[in-house]
């Protein structure tokens, strides 16, 4: 026909905006009555319309705008609108479009400026098409209006209904998608069919689902899928909400972060310290991997590094974790010196700083020789043993001088704790690496030569057994990983050449005994002490008191007489103190300008510079007086001698015995007595002197604690004289345990009473016999000047101890 009836038909747009019930009194039976049997049929794309409800259209193809034209000309104004079916290209031909709609009132229309149609349609009635009766200008079907089917007053369909109200109320109020005058509106509907159709009409349904809902004649049921509907779509936007949520809390918490690191930034910058962190962080990681650390260390120090990356330098843990690194690369992994094992050089350097002590330099090179052959340390540990001063420590680090190794001094005098040895956990305020691991820091190489120094200082008590721990660092199976509690990590202590130091070798762990080799140094004597005084003492002091250059002479009577009677030692540490306060003296001489050439000091002339002598040789004057018997004594600092003195009174034949001495000692002082009783009339005594007398064994030098068996000659010696009269000959020092059937037995710590009796003038020890494999074993030199009497019973020891009867 028309131009225009060749123009395609466009599916209407249908407005932005909501459908709207309209009051009360519209669709009502009344107009359904008045709808025609053929009306035009208005295709919609995407939009089901409902009877009972407002709802706007916009309208602008040619061909549905003539339909328009055509409805309003008539006087009910009436059309059906149908969804079409799928999307549609061109015109929508009747296969297109679904056979249920709705059939609309037009309300309201406005042409715009742009030629469109703006309607405001009303639902009338839904509609059935039967059967289409032209497609042009427009689609015009003959149709037939559908009714409503169920029970409407069931209690269901009440239950339902205020249901949908509910529920559909409440999505109102949770969906920003709908107004909240919907709510309102449902609340003043009260007809089933009109109910679902305003929420049915509302839901977030496809096209599709709300053909349904139009199609479902069937009130109660219509309700139900609308309800279903209403759930459904809660519960999709609860999900969705959690989603939101989720990701708006994850985005804050990245966004907080960040903001937080901008200020943090902004602050370090504020301080100066910005890139600082970053670039000690960068130094510290190359420091690491340029550490030689096996692969344990360096994993757990960068873990630590990474901790330390996270952390703001002013947190306290930060400092904590930076000292620890600092620790961790510090430690000489893998730096290791080159040994010496020059055996001839080795035995130059040890001369050219010890005099003497040829049997210990021998086992020294005997050592070196092994460690060069065998190369590695698994030998035992040798143990210098001696009194103070007699050059233990200094042959350790004559030792590392020799070997061309590090040398460090570990002292375990007074260590309690094992964690002294072995660190704090990093648990602990102020924690550090334990001793072990301070040394090799100091040490800067894996293998140096580490001096235990006094291992018989070692004490345990309730803080754990240091010498548990020294027995790992000390065992070659064990201190390749050796642990530190601070470090966590292990340490390869097997390159380290381990010396070390006693007093004496009684308090010593029988476990850590039996790892040494002990290597006596007992002292010197006087020759000796001479000899290293003017080769080693009078250098260094001279040189340390700065008077290395002037001419100074003190001859070797002035030493001895230094060693005589200003010290009393089995070393030479107080023999060097005083070659030190001699120095002191002609330096303060030369700088107060008081000198003129060349400075010689005499022995008379000491007595002006240190003050009176300090040991007279006593000896000879306290023995004067019957009951004054000498013993020899050995003490950690090396051996001495004693006076044992007893003397006689009325009493009623009782034993005192007084300067601080020990059980075993006293015992011995008992079974002199009784000893001595038992033999009164061999030695013409009267036996009933012992009733009728008390008697007094002393031993001076109260103040310091005395004890052993072996003053029990001594003690014998001292009653006899007093008791026969005989004098006690002073010349004649004694030792050895006694037995009440007279027997002498032997003692410990000959040598260093070999040296005491020596260095007091002594010329004559009487010994057990017993003793005499330990005297071959003293150096012939020692023995100089000094006759041995080797007794096996005390008749013997008393023929030698006490002077001729006279
Ligand atoms: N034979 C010696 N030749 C040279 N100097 C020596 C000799 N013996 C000891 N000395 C010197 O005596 C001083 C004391 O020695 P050192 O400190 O080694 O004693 P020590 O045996 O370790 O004593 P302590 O048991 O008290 O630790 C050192 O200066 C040392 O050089
Ligand atoms: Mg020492």
């Amino acid at each position: 026909m028309s131009e225009a009836s060749e123009a395609p038909i466009q599916p209407e747009e249908h407005a932005e905006g909501t459908a709207v019930a309209v009051g009360s009194g519209s669709g009502d039976e009344a107009s359904l009555t008045e709808v025609p049997s053929a009306l035009p049929v208005l295709p919609l794309k995407n939009t089901v319309l409902f009877p009972f409800l407002l709802s706007p259209l916009l309208v602008n193809s040619e061909r549905s705008k003539r339909l328009i034209d055509a409805v309003l000309l008539t006087p009910h104004r009436l059309l059906v609108c149908v969804a079409t079916r799928h999307p549609v290209e061109g015109s929508p031909r009747p296969d297109d479009v679904y056979r249920v709609g709705t059939v609309m009132r037009i309300a309201k229309m406005l042409k715009f400026p742009d030629e469109s149609y703006r309607l405001l349609v009303q639902g009338v009635a839904r509609a059935r098409i039967r059967d289409f009766e032209s497609e042009a200008p427009f689609l015009r079907a003959r149709i037939e209006t559908l009714g409503e089917e169920g029970d409407l007053d069931s209690v269901e369909t009440t239950a339902l209904m205020r249901n949908v109200a509910q529920q559909f109320a409440s999505l109102v109020a949770e969906s920003p998608r709908l107004s909240d005058e919907l709510q309102l509106l449902a609340g003043g509907v009260d007809e089933p069919s009109k109910l679902a159709d305003l929420a049915g009409s509302n839901l977030d349904f496809d096209v599709a689902g709300k053909q349904s809902l139009l199609e479902e004649l069937h009130v109660p049921t219509r309700l139900k899928l609308v309800l279903e509907g209403i759930a459904r779509e809660r519960e999709a936007m609860k999900v969705e909400s959690e989603i939101r949520e989720k990701v708006q809390s994850d985005i804050g918490k990245t966004q907080r972060d960040y903001m937080l690191r901008q200020q943090l930034e902004a602050i370090r910058q504020e301080l100066g310290e910005g890139d600082d962190q970053e670039s000690d962080v960068e130094k510290l990681r190359q420091r690491i991997s340029a550490a030689g650390m096996p692969e344990e260390a360096e994993k757990q120090a960068s873990r630590e590094l990474d901790r330390l990356e996270q952390m703001p330098p002013a947190a306290a843990e930060h400092a904590v974790i930076r000292t620890y690194l600092d620790w961790m690369l510090d430690l000489p992994w893998s730096k290791l010196t080159e040994d010496r094992l020059d055996i001839v050089e080795a035995r130059r350097i040890l001369d050219e700083d010890h005099y003497g002590l040829d049997k210990v330099k021998e086992r020294i090179i005997e050592y070196i020789s092994v460690l060069s052959l065998k190369r590695d340390l698994k030998g035992p540990i040798l143990c210098f043993v001696g009194p103070p001063g007699t050059g233990k420590t200094s042959l350790g680090r004559s030792i590392a001088r020799a070997l061309g190794r590090q040398f460090q001094r570990i002292s375990l005098g007074g260590v309690h704790d094992e964690a002294e040895i072995r660190g704090h956990r990093r648990t602990y305020v102020g924690a550090l690496p334990g001793r072990i691991v301070q040394a090799l820091r100091r040490a800067g190489t894996r293998n140096p030569v580490f001096m235990l120094d006094e291992v018989d200082k070692v004490g345990a008590d309730f803080r754990g057994d240091p010498s548990s721990a020294l027995l790992e660092v000390l065992d070659p199976e064990q201190n390749h990983a050796f642990s530190d509690h601070y470090l966590e990590v292990t340490f390869d202590l097997s390159q380290v050449l381990f010396i070390a130091t006693a007093n004496q070798m009684d308090p010593v762990p029988a476990a850590l005994r039996d790892r040494m080799e002990v290597i006596e140094l007992p002292g010197y004597i006087e020759e000796e002490k001479v000899e290293i005084a003017r080769r080693f003492l009078l250098p260094r002091q001279r040189e340390q008191n700065g008077i290395a250059d002037i001419e100074f002479e003190l001859p070797d009577d002035s030493l001895r007489m230094l060693i005589r009677s200003y010290t009393r030692e089995a070393g030479v540490r107080n023999l060097e103190r005083e070659i030190g306060a001699v120095c002191r003296k002609v330096a303060r001489r030369v700088a107060e300008g008081g000198v003129e050439g060349p400075v010689k000091i005499g022995p008379g002339e000491l007595a002006e510079l240190l003050g009176p002598v300090r040991f007279e040789p006593e000896v000879a004057e306290r023995t004067g007086l019957p009951g004054v018997a000498v013993g020899l004594a050995w003490t950690p600092a090396g051996g001495d001698i004693l006076f044992v003195e007893s003397s006689g009174m009325p009493g009623r034949g009782e034993l005192k015995l007084t300067g601080s001495l020990g059980d075993v000692m006293r015992e011995s002082a008992e079974a002199a007595r009784s000893w001595l009783r038992s033999r009164a009339e061999d030695l013409g005594l009267d036996p009933g002197s012992f009733e009728k007398g008390d008697l007094h064994v002393h031993v001076p030098s109260g103040a310091v604690p005395k004890d052993g068996p072996s003053a029990g000659v001594a003690m014998v010696t001292s009653l006899a004289s007093l008791l026969t009269g005989r004098q006690a000959l002073s010349s004649v020092a004694m030792t050895g345990e006694i037995t009440l059937r007279g027997k002498v037995l032997p003692v410990g710590g000959i040598k260093e009473k070999i040296l005491a009796a020596k260095r007091a003038g002594i010329e004559r020890v009487v010994l057990p016999e017993r003793n005499r494999r330990d005297v071959e074993e003293v150096a012939p030199e020692l023995l100089e000047g000094l006759s041995l009497e080797y007794v096996g019973t005390i008749d013997d020891a008393l023929q030698h101890t006490l002077a001729p009867a006279s």
